[in-house]
């Protein structure tokens, strides 16, 4: 373990496929509260560093720490580092397209979810409050009861940042 301030702290890290080096040494850095944004060409390696990130590609060599160097990201699986919060969302929405956009957030609510407590679940007033608030900051209030399906595509990429948040 390593000590630092960092949220998300990656050192050092490669990953080769059949010998090409996708990522070489690469080092980042995040602070809590801190936006960064990646950016670079094509086969630059990005995905890469997001499926190392979230657990989908190990990395060869390299840290990759989260919560203050705390958490070494490189032991657990995807579920186990999603469970932490480190959400992704694809190029290509995946919301639930035959649920509503209200629906859409119920579903993705973070709380026990057995299929009793599916079936007769009702939100409590912290949650139907965390939905309105997510309602808003992806200005989707005014299509709440519209199917997720028939959302615009920059909609439904609001909706599933929203699940993301949820
Ligand atoms: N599973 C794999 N097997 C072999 N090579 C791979 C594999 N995954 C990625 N690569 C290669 O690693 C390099 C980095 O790919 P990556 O997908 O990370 O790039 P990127 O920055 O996301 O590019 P883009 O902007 O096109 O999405 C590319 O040359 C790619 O072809
Ligand atoms: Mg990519």
């Amino acid at each position: 373990m390593k000590t630092t301030s960092a949220l998300l702290y990656l050192d050092g890290v490669s990953v080769a496929f059949d010998g090409f080096k996708a990522l070489n040494e690469l080092s980042l850095v995040i602070e809590p509260g801190e936006m960064r944004a990646i950016i670079g060409p094509n086969g630059a390696g990005k995905t890469t560093m997001m499926d190392v990130i979230t657990g989908k590609t190990r990395p060869d060599s390299g840290d990759v720490l989260f919560e203050q160097g705390q958490v070494d990201l490189t032991t657990l699986d995807e579920a186990s580092i999603a469970t932490l919060g480190i959400g992704r969302k694809f190029q290509k929405p995946t919301v639930f397209e035959h649920h509503t956009v209200y629906d859409n957030l119920v579903l993705a609510l973070a709380g026990p979810r057995g299929p009793g407590s599916n079936l007769f679940w009702k939100e409590s007033a912290g949650e139907t409050k965390r939905i309105e608030e997510l309602l808003g900051v992806t200005r989707l209030g005014d299509h709440r009861n519209r199917l997720a399906g028939g959302l615009s595509h920059g909609q439904k990429q609001w909706l599933e940042i929203g699940m993301l948040l949820a």
